[in-house]
C-alpha cells in the first residue's frame, strides 16, 4: 500500500510511523529525517536544506521533490510505502501523483492525524530523540524508563535542533497555512482518513491500525 501520514509539526507522525513500521514493514520515507540525515554528513544536499530548517522554514519544493524522487526509484518501495511529512505543498503532491502515474501505480490513502494545534508547542519542546536509532520520546507524555536513555538500544536522547520555541512558533505558522489546501486536495480525491490525535498514542495507533486493516481487505 502507498501510504501517506499528514498532520501538523508535533501532531505524532513521526511516533505513529515507528509503530505502522513496526507492525507493516512498510519502508518509512521522512523528508525529515533524510534532511537531518544529509546535514549530519555535511552532504551538499544538507548544506543547501539546514538555513531554511534551522528557521522553521520549508525547504524549497524543487529540492524536496527531487530527493523524494529519487527515493521512490530505489526498489523497496516496489510493495508499498510510507511517505512521513511529504507532500507538504499543492505542488509536491501534484509532482508525486506524477511520479506515481509515471509508475503505474496510486496513492491508497492519506493518514492525516488531526491535533489541537495548541498542544503542538509542549509535545515538540518536550521531545527527545535517540541519538543512535531515532527513536522519539517525551519528557512527559512518553518518558525512557532510564532519563535521558534510550529504552530500545540504549543510545542518548537529545533534543532537535529546531524544537525550540521560536523555531517551533515558525514552524507551526508555516505549516497551518500550507496545511489546509493540500488537505482539500486530497479531501477531493477520496483518499484523505481523518485521525484523531488529541489521544494517547497507542488509542491514536488503534485508529491507524484499523483503518489500515480496512484497506488491506
Ligand atoms: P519534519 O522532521 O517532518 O518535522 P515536522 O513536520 O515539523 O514534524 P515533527 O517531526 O516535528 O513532528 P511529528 O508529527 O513527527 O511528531 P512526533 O511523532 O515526533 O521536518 C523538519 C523540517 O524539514 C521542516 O521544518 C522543513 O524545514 C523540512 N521539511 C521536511 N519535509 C519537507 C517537505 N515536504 N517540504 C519542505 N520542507 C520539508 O511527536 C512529537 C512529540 O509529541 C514527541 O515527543 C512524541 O513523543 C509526542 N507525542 C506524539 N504523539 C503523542 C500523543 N498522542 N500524545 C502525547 N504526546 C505525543
Ligand atoms: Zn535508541
Amino acid at each position: 500500500m502507498n501510504l501517506i501520514l499528514m498532520g501538523l509539526p508535533g501532531a505524532g507522525k513521526g511516533t505513529q510511523a515507528e509503530r505502522i513500521v513496526d507492525k507493516f514493514g512498510y519502508p518509512h520515507i521522512s523528508t525529515g529525517d533524510m534532511f537531518r540525515a544529509a546535514i549530519k554528513g555535511g552532504t551538499p544536499l544538507g548544506k543547501k536544506a539546514k538555513s531554511f530548517i534551522d528557521q522553521g522554514a520549508l525547504v524549497p519544493d524543487e529540492v524536496t521533490i527531487g530527493i523524494v524522487n529519487e527515493r521512490l526509484s530505489e526498489k523497496d518501495t516496489a510493495k508499498g510505502f510510507l511517505l512521513d511529512g511529504f507532500p507538504r505543498t499543492v505542488e509536491q503532491a501534484e509532482a508525486l501523483d506524477q511520479m506515481m502515474a509515471d509508475k503505474g501505480q496510486k496513492i491508497d490513502a492519506v493518514l492525516y492525524i488531526r491535533v489541537d494545534p495548541e498542544k503542538l508547542m509542549a509535545r515538540l519542546t518536550g521531545r527527545r530523540i535517540c541519538s543512535d536509532c531515532g527513536a522519539t520520546y517525551h519528557l512527559i507524555f512518553n518518558p525512557p524508563a532510564k532519563e535521558g536513555v534510550c529504552d530500545k538500544c540504549g543510545g542518548a536522547l537529545k533534543q532537535r535542533a529546531d524544537d525550540n520555541e521560536a523555531t517551533v512558533h515558525e514552524r507551526l505558522q508555516v505549516n497551518m497555512k500550507q496545511q489546509q489546501p493540500l488537505l482539500d486536495f486530497y479531501e477531493a480525491k477520496g483518499s484523505l482518513k481523518t485521525i484523531n490525535g488529541d489521544q494517547e498514542i497507542d488509542d491514536v495507533f488503534q485508529e491507524v491500525a484499523a483503518i489500515l486493516g480496512e484497506l488491506a481487505k
